[in-house]
């Protein structure tokens, strides 16, 4: 590493990789980074980008292995690939003596998340994963105050997570909402994808003093479509932790509008309740309330500067090490066991508009059920909601391997080691 900059090198510059190009490069003009190299194999789709990149001296691979072969000076590889990459891609960075900055979800499965993190340890190098939303203010204000039982004993932890999203975010790339994707698995849906930041951080305040290596116990979960996808795109889960806090999650993707995601705590003397808009609330069994609200922050910058810290000085703390999204993978998959395949909601509960030359589908009622069901802590076939099916309580004791046997047959159970296509 140069003395006080740290060499970057990109790979996958297209889709979010933008967000990325525009963050090393403002990190690069404050001379805290260099851009060296990036990887890309489609630099026709990104050719401003591209050629920006490279005029101001970082060199253009079309190969990932050749890039870090070749690149000898590379501390740290920011991987904004398809989820699939993310695992082969992570181990030969860390295996190449590099630092890395991962995209979310870490990896589509518990044995591949345990690969990477073996080869974490066994090279003592940084993995940061870019689950942003934990590097709010408000998000670790809460985290504290939950160490410190500030209104007691936890009960429940509720996710709520509602969004608006069109045909057209289907489409902007082969894998999106496919649960395999040549072959091999990519699991893609609105837990392990977009809502994926709001479960992480679920389970991190669910989990918040235990001891990392504590996992969930037993996961129940539903999940739907109303999009003509494989994978969910409306979901509730159910998640027990061996300390007795209760997880209840709602997302949907099929909502007429975007609303603010929240989570709510309960506990023995009160409510927590934090926002996506960097706020929490406070309020205790007498009633008394105390607002934090921190304004806007720049998440992505934020587990940047935060992982050249730790870099550079061991003892930082990393926002979200690769080890504190065991639990996520580990969650996310057995929502797949417990759920089987995402359930085709029936059109006749389904809304479909034209707009932005898309389609938007909205699901009849969604809003009043999720309230409901987060109120009560129901599945949405509890409810009952009309179009919902009930799953099977699927346990996590002694879970290493992702492979349902619905699965078998669709190919590349567990196989995600292949060439980095
Ligand atoms: N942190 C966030 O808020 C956030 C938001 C959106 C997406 N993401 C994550 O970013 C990652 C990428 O998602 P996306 O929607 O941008 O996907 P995408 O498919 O649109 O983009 C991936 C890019 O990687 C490139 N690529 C593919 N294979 C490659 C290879 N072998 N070597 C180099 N480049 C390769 C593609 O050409 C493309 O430019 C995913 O993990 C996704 O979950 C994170």
């Amino acid at each position: 590493m140069a003395a006080d900059k740290i060499n970057i090198a990109i790979a996958g510059i297209g889709g979010f990789g933008r967000v990325h190009v525009r963050w090393v490069q403002s990190l690069c003009e404050r001379g805290l980074a260099s851009c060296v190299a990036f990887c890309e194999t489609n630099p026709d789709r990104s050719r401003d980008l591209a050629g920006r990149l490279m005029a101001a001296g970082a060199a253009h691979y079309d190969d990932y292995s050749r890039m870090l072969r070749e690149r000898t000076n590379i501390d740290l590889v920011v991987i904004s690939t398809p989820i699939h990459l993310h695992k082969p891609m992570c181990i030969e960075a860390l295996r190449s003596g590099c630092h890395v900055l991962l995209e979310k979800p870490p990896a589509v499965t518990v044995q591949d998340i345990a690969e990477m993190l073996a080869a974490q340890r066994s090279t003592g190098l940084t993995v940061q994963v870019n689950f942003q939303n934990t590097s709010g203010q408000a998000f670790r204000l809460m985290l504290q105050k939950l160490r410190e039982q500030a209104i007691g004993k936890v009960r429940s932890v509720t996710g709520i997570g509602k969004w608006k999203r069109l045909q057209a975010y289907y489409e902007r790339t082969p894998w999106a909402g496919r649960l395999t994707h040549d072959g091999r698995l990519v699991l893609d849906g609105t837990l392990s994808n977009p809502f994926s930041h709001l479960l992480n951080n679920c389970l991190i305040a669910a989990f918040a003093g235990e001891e990392e290596t504590s996992l969930p116990t037993r996961v129940q979960a539903e999940l739907y479509h109303a999009y003509d996808i494989e994978g969910d795109d409306t979901s509730c889960v159910r998640i027990d932790t061996p300390h007795g806090v209760s997880i209840r999650f709602y997302s949907t993707l099929c909502h007429g509008e975007s609303t603010e995601p929240v989570i709510r705590v309960e506990a023995e003397r009160g409510e927590m309740v934090w926002g996506y808009r960097n706020r929490l609330t406070i309020t205790e069994a007498d009633g008394r309330q105390t607002d934090y609200t921190f304004g806007e922050e720049q998440g992505v910058e934020a587990m940047y500067l935060n992982c050249f810290a730790a870099i550079r000085e061991r003892r930082t703390e990393l926002f979200s090490p690769l080890s504190s999204t065991y639990r996520f993978v580990a969650s996310l998959n057995a929502a797949l066991e417990s759920s089987g395949p995402p359930r085709a909601i029936p059109f006749e509960y389904i809304r479909r508009q034209r707009e932005q030359q898309s389609e938007l589908r909205t699901i009849d009622n969604i809003s009043a059920a999720i309230d409901e069901a987060a109120l009560s802590g129901k599945l949405f076939s509890e409810l009952p909601a009309p179009w919902a099916a009930p799953s099977r309580p699927f346990d996590l004791h002694g879970y290493e391997r992702f492979q349902p046997a619905w699965l078998a047959g669709s190919g590349g159970i567990g196989n995600n080691a292949g060439a980095m296509r």
